[in-house]
């Protein structure tokens, strides 16, 4: 079995989780980042829980493809592929399209084009629960409809999963598994690496944890007027491990040629929708404090609910989240608290 993997976006948010992950599993790592989104220090925090820093080779991979090619020429040996690499702000996305299109895609491209080159079988790729939009029934599954999206971060996304479909068409030995990941939330509990929001954050659990810690002075809640339990919207929220451990079921599978198609989709969740005021609650909970917090008006668009059928993957992968939402909670917490030491 090659154990070789590249991981592009590697020192990110999900990306170095899923490094510890593969290093924990025997997986030789190498990884891929520009750094526009995340920092080197990641590598330490890896080494400190697994005893091993990966390879690691600053590229940008969607405006440097000579250096990406000589990447590749060297490490002939790559036969994996993990594709983080991407940005991901939907405000930011909104305000700059052609940044979004031009990094995502052609990001992907230059990768789809390379595992041809060098005969790389083995591609997982960083899709999102983005593509539903907002869905008529829920949970979600594979093969509920896909939405336009409002913002272009997540026409990116629905359009790299195209491209990956169409050229596996044509490239019949090179293998792929999208996986349309829900919201990951929480920290390796070791808290050496976590999430490394820049600016205020958009997303929920940095928010809470930022205003638990006093950079922020209060979280807004979007709204309370929903269709859903107590007003406010339903997300399925997913241990950031549980979703590392995803990728390598997703990996085992297409190196142990258990796939059913050679380009695969599966949905990565818990499988139950959480609303914003219970993970308040849950946070607070769990983290024996109170959090400053008030209802606003909705954020422009939000989806109202959404959350996850998971029985495919749970089925095919062999894969199922564990770890609660108190778990999840607890070590968001401790990374914020981390950082403001470090
Ligand atoms: P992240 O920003 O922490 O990690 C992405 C990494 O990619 C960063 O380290 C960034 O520096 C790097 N990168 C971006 N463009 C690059 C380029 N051109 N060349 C090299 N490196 C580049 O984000 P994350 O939360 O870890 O997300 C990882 C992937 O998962 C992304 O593709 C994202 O769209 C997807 N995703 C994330 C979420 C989420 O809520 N975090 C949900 C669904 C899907
Ligand atoms: C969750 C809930 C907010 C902040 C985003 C991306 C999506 C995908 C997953 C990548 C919502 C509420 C939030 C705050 C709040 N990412 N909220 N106060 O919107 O589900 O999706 O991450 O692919 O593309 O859009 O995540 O964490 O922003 O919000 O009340 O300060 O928390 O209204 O209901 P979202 P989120």
């Amino acid at each position: 079995m090659n154990k070789t993997v590249l991981v592009t976006g590697g020192t990110g948010y999900i990306g170095s989780h899923t490094v510890v992950a593969l290093q924990k599993k025997g997986f030789k790592v190498i990884v891929v980042d520009n750094l526009c989104n995340s920092s080197i220090n990641a590598l330490d925090g890896i080494k400190k829980i697994t005893g091993e820093k990966p390879l690691f080779y600053k590229i940008d991979i969607a405006r440097d493809k000579n250096a990406l090619h000589k990447l590749f020429i060297k490490h002939g040996d790559i036969e994996n592929i993990i594709h983080f690499a991407a940005l991901k702000s939907v405000p930011e996305s909104v305000k700059k399209p052609l940044l979004y299109y031009y990094n995502n895609l052609n990001g992907m491209t230059n990768i789809l084009e390379n595992m041809k080159k060098f005969q790389i079988p083995n591609l997982v790729f960083s899709s999102s629960c983005t593509v539903y939009g907002q869905p008529d029934n829920l949970p979600v599954t594979e093969k509920s409809p896909l939405r336009k999206a409002n913002c272009s971060y997540g026409n990116t996304k629905r359009i790299c999963e195209e491209i990956i479909a169409d050229y596996l068409i044509v490239n019949q030995n090179i293998n792929a598994i999208s996986l349309r990941y829900f919201n990951p939330i929480g920290a390796h509990p070791s808290v050496f690496i976590g999430e490394l929001p820049t600016g205020i954050p958009d997303n929920l659990v940095p928010y809470i944890t930022q205003t638990a810690i006093g950079k922020r002075d209060q979280l807004r809640i979007f709204g309370n007027d929903y269709n859903t339990k107590d007003g406010t919207c339903i997300r399925d929220y997913i241990d950031i491990m549980d979703l590392a451990d995803a990728h390598l079921a997703g990996l085992y599978r297409m190196i142990e040629n258990k796939q059913k198609y050679n380009c695969e989709i599966f949905n990565v969740g818990i499988g139950k929708g959480i609303s914003v005021l219970e993970i308040v609650k849950t946070f607070e909970k769990a983290n024996n404090l109170k959090l400053n917090y008030k209802i606003t008006d909705r954020r422009p668009g939000d989806i109202e609910k959404i959350y996850a059928d998971v029985s495919y993957a749970n089925k095919e992968l062999g894969w199922k989240a564990y770890r609660t939402l108190s778990e999840s909670l607890h070590n968001a917490w401790k990374w914020e608290q981390y950082l403001q030491k470090n």
